[in-house]
């Protein structure tokens, strides 16, 4: 009788127990945001002066826990933001240091926000990989520098990979293309080498590839337009050669193809401006041939910039009949002919038309 009262009571101080460690975050989690704080400097804004007390899932700025568990599941800091902490809403924060590999203890974390503090340096921690709930990494705006973990494929619920604006080397590493969440991938800007993997195509969920403004090399893979969810490609200002794949030109909901600043040869496949793309910048390449001839009242184009290349021939008198072109760069080229006359394409200036071989007519000089 004595001996179960009192086992009674032991299961009923475990359960009390147990009930006040899930009112707030469990000891564990609260030490590891406080050695990845330890890492970092943040001298204007004040927001680690939150980040005290038991209960790290209680008003500790940028923090936040799942209701039912407790364990940290976001860390939301952005330099640049609406917050009233940042009381001139324009006013833009500042922060040094290094991201510590203690996140890596919050294994609950589904979010790691830390964009725009321009200051923070070091590497991504390589043990990110091991977070199996995480969705959104987004570093973007800091000096990070050092790779992409190899192995980065892991994150299979992974959504968003913004590393932009950063100072990442190395090469994009093949297991990217198992991140077959990933929906929005943005490297842009930073100094990363190496082709684009050629199973890149893998990564059915894109939406918006932006590789912007980096050194990568070697051909566009023509798996890419297995992507039926792309919607933006951005491989602009790299080292990208060959020629551009025709079936880039078939994708279904490919709206902006920006290829400009690269190398890039051959011809512009026909079915490119026949397609669902609005906004086409080619410019600064070495493509040749003449422009197909294919547009028609299906046509809308916000931009088409095919400045800077080796086009040959007359521009094709169909391009009259387009619904609208926004914006149009034919310059410096090796066109020749009568520039084609009608409706929208009377409105357009010089500048469209300059630095080509023999290309006369409105608003150039008269054939
Ligand atoms: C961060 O910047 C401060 C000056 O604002 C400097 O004293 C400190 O050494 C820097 N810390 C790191 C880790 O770079
Ligand atoms: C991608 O995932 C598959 C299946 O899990 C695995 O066998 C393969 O090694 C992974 N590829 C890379 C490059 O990590
Ligand atoms: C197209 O790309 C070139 C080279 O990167 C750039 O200078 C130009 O502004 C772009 N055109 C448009 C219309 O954005
Ligand atoms: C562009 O490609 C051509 C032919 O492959 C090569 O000779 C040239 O060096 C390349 N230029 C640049 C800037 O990479
Ligand atoms: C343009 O594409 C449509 C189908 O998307 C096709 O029916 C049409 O023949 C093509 N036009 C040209 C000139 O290739």
């Amino acid at each position: 009788m004595k001996a179960s009262t009192t086992s009674l009571w032991i299961t009923s101080l475990i359960l009390m127990l147990a009930s006040a460690a899930v009112n707030s975050c469990p000891p564990s989690d609260r030490a590891a945001l406080l050695a990845f704080k330890a890492a970092l400097h943040e001298p204007y804004l004040g927001i680690f002066n939150s980040w005290k007390g038991i209960d790290c899932c209680h008003k500790w700025y940028g923090i936040s826990c799942d209701p039912l568990t407790k364990r940290v599941a976001d860390i939301n800091l952005r330099g640049e933001s609406e917050d009233p902490i940042f009381e001139n809403p324009h006013k833009t924060g500042y922060m040094n240091g290094t991201i510590s590999p203690s996140i890596c203890k919050l294994q609950r974390l589904s979010s790691i926000i830390i964009a725009d503090w321009k200051g923070i340096s070091g590497t991504i921690p390589k043990c990110i990989t091991s977070l199996p709930y995480l969705r959104i990494l987004d570093l973007i705006g800091n000096q990070i520098s050092g790779e992409i973990p190899f192995d980065i494929g892991k994150l299979t619920r992974l959504s968003v990979l913004n590393i932009a604006d950063n100072r990442i080397t190395g090469r994009m590493p093949r297991s990217i293309a198992n991140l077959s969440s990933l929906m929005h991938l943005d490297l842009r800007n930073n100094r990363i080498s190496g082709t684009i993997p050629i199973n890149f195509g893998k990564l059915r969920m894109l939406s918006r590839a932006l590789l912007s403004g980096n050194r990568i090399y070697g051909k566009i893979p023509y798996t890419i337009s297995y992507i039926y969810r792309l919607s933006d490609l951005d491989l602009s200002l790299n080292r990208i050669s060959g020629s551009i794949p025709a079936s880039i030109g078939k994708m279904a909901v490919l709206a902006t193809l920006n290829l400009d600043g690269n190398n890039i040869t051959g011809s512009i496949p026909v079915t490119l401006l026949n397609s669902s793309i609005s906004i086409l910048n080619l410019s600064r390449n070495a493509i040749e041939g003449n422009i197909p001839n294919v547009f028609g009242p299906r046509s809308y184009f916000t931009v088409i910039d095919l400045s800077y290349n080796k086009l040959k021939g007359a521009i094709p008198k169909s391009i009259a009949s387009a619904s609208y072109i926004g914006h149009l760069d034919l310059s410096h080229n090796h066109l020749c002919g009568a520039i084609p006359a009608g409706s929208w394409f009377d409105h357009l200036e010089a500048s469209s038309f300059v630095y080509n071989d023999c290309l006369c007519g409105k608003p150039l000089k008269p054939c």
